[in-house]
């Protein structure tokens, strides 16, 4: 009879293979294992072996064989019970150390002095979040200080609402703070873009992009002016069906309409109607973007096990992100095939363009000139044809680097418009038709501004938007009360004290803009919609660190510029045709969702109406 083996057993084997040589003859092994089999056992032997004449020989045999047999079984048993005892070792081991690792980081922040709530086992505070991370943030900040933290799974976070410790973060000490939060399940091509890139390469690719976002660049007649110009126009005849109608209806979805004709046509060469034609691949594909959340059950189980991301991140199947992946990396690379055999003057000059003659050139800027929030790469003009061996970017000489981007880094960028610059500017363009259409007063004060900059305009461009001063303040002052980014993160790349906290190497600094921005602290009355905030003066008045809706230092948003441009080319034409009226519909207070960007949860519902202004034809743009 063979005695069967369990999972365990098998593991435990070494164990019995010592006891082996303890076991009585009778008990044999098999060759190459260490379980007794129950082969008859040898004849007995001695004194023992003696016969009985009260019992004869055959009752005295059996007698000994039964005890033997019991002997041998009770020895079987104690093999047994040692096996079941080491599993059960064994097992109280691993339960050990599964506690352990549920709850050995929670010492981290409270060894640093900075006060958090209880985490759980294994997640941490990550509960907290589950509808957003706005409000939690605020009462964080509320009960622990304006340097507090969380652990999100096992990542100890530091939430910093200190604006002089943000300085020394952002712009001072960037060097201990050069990249994001690490997002182990990223896969190429959002893996390769400028948002997700770390230390060389990310400064590599920083240099060779920020020259394409110059203000120069901008201003360059035929680049982005026109192609903002002609989405705009999409986005004129579709409101004006709205207008026709006198129907309230959801005005955010057709800035988020616009916002991927802007992407579309400035990031992938390609022109969409996306109101119309929801079909359209690339639509189709690009909102798939958006849907994302922590909240999926294999989020869940790569915050608490992060080990587990790389080994399963490209095993699990993921139908949905496969094909968006292949299609947009098919479709930038068949743009690039067509670029490179049109005549250089029949070219589309687009943001694709842009990269692409990167290529072959060698413009980039300094780390010193990433800054696009303090206009840092407008100080220092970026410099043209460095001969090799020379640094192009102007540091220090060091061996020659190439400043190229491969054909991956310019998908990755490309698909980049739709990661940063989708969400945040329709959301910001919806929030100013909100706030306009519930205060008029405000409305009407734009609507003259906008009159009068037609009576000396026929278009706007880069350069005669900046004279509309009242349209900069109200964009700004929406841009405090709802800013799109409201919280993003550094990356604490070793043990370093700022303004006298620690702050130990791998934790994650979050920024918590969306609180910063009303903190009243900082700003007096601050749930009220106030334009005048942001006049020359009372800038002057504030700290700068007070109000960071596009970040700040060499990691701000380098997309400032163009996504500024195109919000103020579309309300431009908004407030030049139409008036925004509230309807029973518009929720006041805005419905908020505060998961990766912060926007409107549920849309945002207002009347249109057409102006007499003699603008009549809504594709007069
Ligand atoms: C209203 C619109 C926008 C807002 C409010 C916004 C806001 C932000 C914020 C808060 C950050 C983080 C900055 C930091 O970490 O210091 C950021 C980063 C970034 N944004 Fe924007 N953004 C907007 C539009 C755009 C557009 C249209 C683009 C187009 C390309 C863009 C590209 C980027 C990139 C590439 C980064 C990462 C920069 C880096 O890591 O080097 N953004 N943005």
């Amino acid at each position: 009879m063979e005695t069967k083996e369990s999972p365990f057993q098998m593991y435990t084997s070494h164990k019995t293979t010592v006891n082996c040589k303890q076991q009585t003859p009778s008990l044999t092994t098999k060759p190459g294992r260490c379980h007794p089999s129950w082969d008859p056992p040898p004849a007995p032997t001695g004194a023992a072996s003696a016969a009985d004449p009260r019992r004869g020989p055959t009752t005295h045999t059996k007698y000994m064989q039964v005890t033997e047999t019991a002997m041998d079984f009770l020895k079987m048993i104690t093999v047994e019970n040692q096996g079941t005892s080491v599993t059960i070792a064994l097992l109280l081991i691993f339960l050990a150390l599964l506690y352990w690792y549920s709850v050995f980081p929670y010492s981290i922040l409270a060894r640093c002095g900075i006060r958090h709530p209880k985490p759980l086992p294994f997640f941490g505070n990550m509960f907290l979040f589950r509808q957003g991370f706005i409000e939690p943030h605020n009462q964080l900040i509320k009960q622990y200080g304006r340097v507090c933290g969380y652990y999100l799974g096992r990542r100890p976070v530091v939430l910093v609402a200190d604006p002089d410790m943000l300085k020394q973060i952002l712009v001072k000490d960037f060097s201990s703070f050069p990249n994001r939060m690490t997002i182990k399940a990223a896969t190429k091509p959002i893996s390769e873009s400028l948002l997700m890139l770390k230390d060389e390469r990310w400064k590599r690719v920083r240099s060779i992009l920020t020259p394409s976002f110059s203000s120069a660049k901008m201003r360059e007649a035929g680049i982005m002016v026109p192609l903002i110009n002609a989405a705009t126009e999409t986005l004129m005849r579709n409101l004006n069906v709205y207008a026709e109608s006198g129907r309230s209806f959801d005005i955010h979805r057709c800035f988020g309409c616009f916002a991927m004709d802007v992407i579309a046509s400035v990031g992938f060469g390609t022109q969409v109607d996306s109101q119309n034609n929801l079909d359209d691949p690339f639509v189709h594909h690009a909102q798939k973007f958006s849907s994302f959340t922590f909240f999926r059950p294999f989020m869940v189980v790569f915050i608490v096990f992060p080990f587990l991301i790389s080994p399963l991140v490209g095993l699990i199947p993921n139908k949905s992100r496969d094909e968006m992946n292949s299609f947009f990396t098919s479709c930038v690379k068949k743009i690039i095939k067509q670029r490179d055999e049109q005549p250089p003057s029949q070219r589309r000059r687009d943001f694709l363009q842009l990269m692409l003659d990167v290529r072959s050139g060698q413009e980039c800027a300094a780390l010193e000139q990433f800054d696009v929030v303090n206009q840092a790469d407008e100080q220092v003009p970026s410099h043209r044809g460095a001969t090799a061996g020379e640094d192009p970017c102007g540091e220090a000489p060091r061996p020659v680097q190439k400043r190229m981007m491969t054909e991956d880094e310019i998908v990755g960028q490309a698909v980049l418009f739709l990661l940063a610059g989708y969400e945040t500017s329709s959301s910001t363009l919806a929030v100013v038709c909100y706030l306009m259409a519930i205060h008029p007063e405000c409305q009407e004060k734009l609507q003259r501004e906008v009159d009068d900059f037609f009576s000396r305009h026929d278009s706007p461009d880069y350069d005669n938007v900046q004279e509309l001063k009242y349209l900069e303040m109200v964009v700004s002052e929406a841009l405090r009360l709802y800013p799109p980014g409201f919280r993003f993160a550094r990356q604490v790349e070793r043990d370093v004290t700022v303004n006298g906290v620690f702050l130990p190497k791998g934790a994650t600094v979050e920024i918590p803009a969306g609180f910063l921005h009303r903190d009243p602290e900082h700003w007096p009355d601050p749930e009220r919609f106030l334009p005048e905030r942001f006049t020359a003066e009372a800038k002057a008045s504030r700290h700068p660190f007070a109000y960071l809706p596009f970040g700040a230092g060499p990691r701000s948003c380098v997309g400032m510029r163009l996504a500024q441009l195109e919000i103020r080319m579309a309300l431009v034409h908004v407030f030049r045709q139409f008036s925004l009226v509230a309807s029973s519909e518009t929720k006041v207070p805005l419905e908020l969702k505060s998961s990766v960007t912060l926007g409107p949860k549920n849309g945002v519902f207002v009347r249109i109406t057409r102006r007499g202004t003699g603008a009549e034809d809504p594709s007069q743009v």
